[in-house]
């Protein structure tokens, strides 16, 4: 242990560091998104460090400060990439806990490397660790974690959010690795899931698999040298950072920018919008099916209605994101095909990501915001849609499959697996008069505003600073 290098009294691990580059030689840039946002005042004010993979293959970086932040590259080989993050992470568990939308590939190599991986990042963490510091481990890529830096490290305290869903026993039971991935889990002190269901899921994995004591949001662990600990395990939905968006939405520049959006797309009364990572969860498909049809049905106009859809590339080597894009894109051509007048677009579609400010320039052109994914631990799109609305108005079409559900009641509420129900969704959204669009969006934004990404990385702190003290 006299090895330890600069000790850090917070440590995050998550797969990706908070910060990304265009290529080698290129300056580092800070990732978008808000758990960067959030944690990284608590991580300069403690001296903290954060432990992931600087996002290529092969790519070995020393150790290095960031904004305040010491941050701490773990590298991950061409091969480490196939099998660890696009095999069993992406292929493998993003499915299965997803309600196996798309079906599970299931190869022992890509568990190996998983085990392999999951140490290293668990190494790395014990490396950089202060005595008894608290240590936040996140998300699926990284299930092995809390147990592994256990073992290293009795000392520290562990926690671990999961941003995805965790599925029902009958879905989770069919992995191969279920009482591995579970007692890897069982290592923290805190587990941290989005929705109550999740927490109810995963609690009832683990009675099933070890039959331990689960009863309000705790769980009692039969650690393997026979001490007995107890684990909290609640939900913790995540959110975003709420002021900053709003901040950008009442910039002038910004509220030109979506005017002159409006007007690229030729003023269309009703300005229709879907983003998201082009991802099988988000229910593209769907929604697309839904609008052709309206417009088909003639409920809809293509000289007054523009759906404009951004999908941001992702994990493009996995094949199940190669046939979506085909899918997806053959869609919208077929649409965009019958229904274009030479003046007018159906479907402007985006195969890009934008900056923040673009973004909110989007979200403020758009009268409807279309949210309609068929499983989603949280979805941080609807709720910059509502941050981002400080005039009052829009709508919000929300699946009841996201994590966002539990919270935003005002949205309208869809099942996108019923295409009729979609289509009256989206109809209602485009009709709602302004009054009722106020009203909804009044009580939406207080929510977001009260419940930021803030709150949430407190609360969670807080409750591991509670174990053991
Ligand atoms: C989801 C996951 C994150 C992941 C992100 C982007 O939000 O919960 O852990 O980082 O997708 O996916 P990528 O594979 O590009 O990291």
């Amino acid at each position: 242990m006299n090895t330890r290098s600069a000790e850090a009294d917070l440590v995050v691990v998550s797969n990706r560091l908070p910060v990304d580059r265009a290529s080698e030689g290129e300056e580092w840039r800070r990732s978008p998104g808000g758990l960067v946002a959030a944690l990284e005042p608590v991580l300069q004010t403690t001296g903290g460090a954060w432990v992931g993979w600087p996002g290529q293959p092969d790519l070995e970086v020393e150790r290095f400060t960031f904004d305040g932040i010491d941050l701490v590259p773990v590298a991950l080989s061409a091969e480490d990439v196939e099998r660890f993050y696009e095999g069993f992470s992406n292929d493998t568990i993003w499915p299965l806990y997803h309600d196996v939308i798309s079906p599970p590939t299931y190869h022992r190599e890509w568990w190996d490397a998983y085990v392999r991986v999951n140490q290293r990042f668990a190494e790395a963490a014990a490396n950089v660790a202060a005595d008894g510091a608290r240590v936040w481990v996140h998300d699926y890529q990284l299930q092995l974690v809390p147990r592994m830096l256990r073992e290293l490290r009795p000392d520290l305290v562990i926690g671990y959010f999961h941003h995805i869903p965790f599925p029902a026993y009958g879905i989770y039971s069919q992995l191969p690795w279920r009482n591995q991935v579970l007692d890897g889990l069982l290592g923290a002190d805190v587990i941290g899931f989005q929705r109550v269901a999740d927490a109810s899921n995963f609690t009832r994995a683990v009675r099933r698999r070890f039959g331990f004591d689960t009863k309000a949001g705790t769980v009692r662990v039969a650690d393997p040298g026979g001490a007995v600990r107890t684990v909290i395990a609640k939900a913790y939905p995540i959110s975003i950072d709420a002021a900053a968006y709003d901040e950008i939405a009442r910039r002038p520049e910004v509220q030109e920018r979506a005017r002159e959006i409006r007007a690229e797309l030729g003023d269309p009364d009703t300005v229709l919008f879907g983003v998201d990572r082009l991802d099988y969860t988000k229910g593209i498909t769907h929604r697309l099916k839904a609008y052709g049809e309206l417009l088909a049905e003639h409920r809809v106009d293509v000289e007054k209605v523009t759906l404009v859809q951004v999908a941001s590339p992702s994990r493009e080597r996995v094949v199940a994101y190669m046939q979506l894009r085909d899918e997806i894109e053959l869609t919208v051509g077929r649409i965009n095909g019958d229904f274009d007048t030479v003046g007018h677009s159906a479907i402007r579609y985006l195969h890009h990501s934008y900056p923040r400010e673009e973004m909110v320039a989007l979200y403020l052109a758009a009268d409807v915001m279309l949210v309609t994914a068929l499983r989603d631990g949280m979805n941080l799109v609807a709720k910059e849609y509502v941050a981002s609305r400080v005039d009052g108005r829009g709508a919000l079409v929300l699946s009841e499959f996201t994590g966002a559900a539990d919270e935003l009641g005002q949205a309208i509420c869809v099942n996108p697996h019923d295409i009729e129900g979609l289509k009256d969704a989206i109809m209602t959204a485009i009709e709602m008069p302004a009054d009722e669009q106020r009203k909804r969006m009044r009580a939406l934004r207080r929510r977001v505003r009260e419940h930021d990404v803030d709150r949430w990385s407190r609360g969670f702190l807080h409750d591991l600073g509670s174990v053991r003290s």
